[in-house]
């Protein structure tokens, strides 16, 4: 067990070693037995986290915020719009000064080739730690509660299973490719075999394809590019399908809804799943877009893990909040 977290920040999942991630789930599960208990647990008491959004969020903002309360501290949530920040407040500033008035700094800047710098910009010139809440380049906390998820669906000896990580098509909106890029860096380093499926426009950041390689060959777990959804699929134990868009290729919007629409079989359903291995769950970050994304067959389906992987969020993150603030 790894001990020394109090004062780091969280913004790339290997920014904690897997010993600090192990730390992180220990504590994350004692903190859902204590909750399940009704036992308090108020190791943050009077401390403070700012949480700083540039971008809309369900269950990212309720489970700090909840996390917070139920560490007996307080969440401040800030929209970037109704601050100075839209008049000019820079990112060193809103360090320097957050960090005076917090305990911790919490932010979401999802925005393609801003997001990422923004956060360490903002680390560099605070005092307390900063937390990611999604960037565009990572997504750490939704990682976190997406392995003690596994863990409790697959155990902990995860070799010789294997993850699909595959792209799925969406109308919604152009989505974060911080996820596959959170999952292809850190499952390696807990045993499982990651394929990554995703039509050709849709590759990931080189650097991180690169990192994620490494790791794997560190740690000696496969790791296969596929472009085929069925093929990915096939005898998987974990199903990870979202979509993302082509960001690293393509900044036209115009063209960005052109190419996505070239691939709307990529869709979750029945059939796909039972390429799968029979007790394979499938895992979603949320939000979906319903029999776009996914299917509701599957989505509400037994195999589905959704809601866990949900609450997990809260217990992880409140493990990195008591490790860091404390
Ligand atoms: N999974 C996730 O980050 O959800 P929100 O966007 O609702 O916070």
């Amino acid at each position: 067990m790894q001990t020394n977290l109090r004062g780091r920040d969280l913004i790339s999942d290997l920014d904690f070693s897997k010993e600090e991630v192990e730390t992180v789930l220990d504590v994350a599960f004692d903190l859902k037995r204590k909750r399940a208990l009704g036992q308090p647990h108020a190791y943050l008491r009077d401390k403070v986290l700012g949480l700083l959004f540039f971008f809309t969020s369900t269950r990212t903002r309720c489970s700090f915020e909840a996390g917070m309360a139920q560490l007996g501290g307080h969440a401040a949530f800030i929209e970037s719009q109704t601050t100075q920040i839209s008049h000019g407040d820079t990112a060193t500033e809103i360090g320097e000064i957050l960090g005076r008035y917090f305990d911790g700094i919490a932010i979401r800047q999802c925005d393609w080739g801003i997001g990422n710098r923004y956060l360490n910009e903002v680390a560099n010139a605070a005092r307390v730690p900063l937390l990611s809440m999604q960037c565009d380049v990572y997504h750490p906390p939704q990682c976190l509660a997406d392995l003690m998820t596994i863990w409790e669906k697959k155990g902990r000896d995860l070799r010789g299973k294997k993850i699909v990580v595959s792209w799925a098509y969406a109308s919604s909106y152009s989505k974060p490719i911080s996820v596959p890029q959170s999952l292809i860096l850190q499952m390696p380093r807990f045993g499982l075999d990651v394929v990554l499926a995703h039509p050709p426009e849709f590759e990931l950041m080189p650097e991180i394809m690169d990192q994620a390689r490494e790791q794997a060959r560190k740690y000696k777990t496969g790791f296969d590019v596929v472009d085929s959804m069925e093929e990915g699929f096939k005898d998987a134990d974990i199903v990870y399908a979202k979509s993302w868009g082509p960001l690293v290729n393509i900044t036209d919007p115009a063209e960005i809804t052109r190419v996505t629409n070239k691939y709307e079989s990529w869709i979750t359903d029945a059939r796909k799943m039972a390429l799968a291995k029979e007790d394979a769950i499938f895992m979603h970050p949320l939000p979906a877009d319903r029999n776009i994304e996914v299917t509701d067959e599957v989505l509400d389906g037994p195999q589905s893990v959704v809601f866990d992987e949900a609450e997990n969020r809260l217990h992880a993150q409140k493990a990195v909040m008591a490790l860091t603030m404390a």
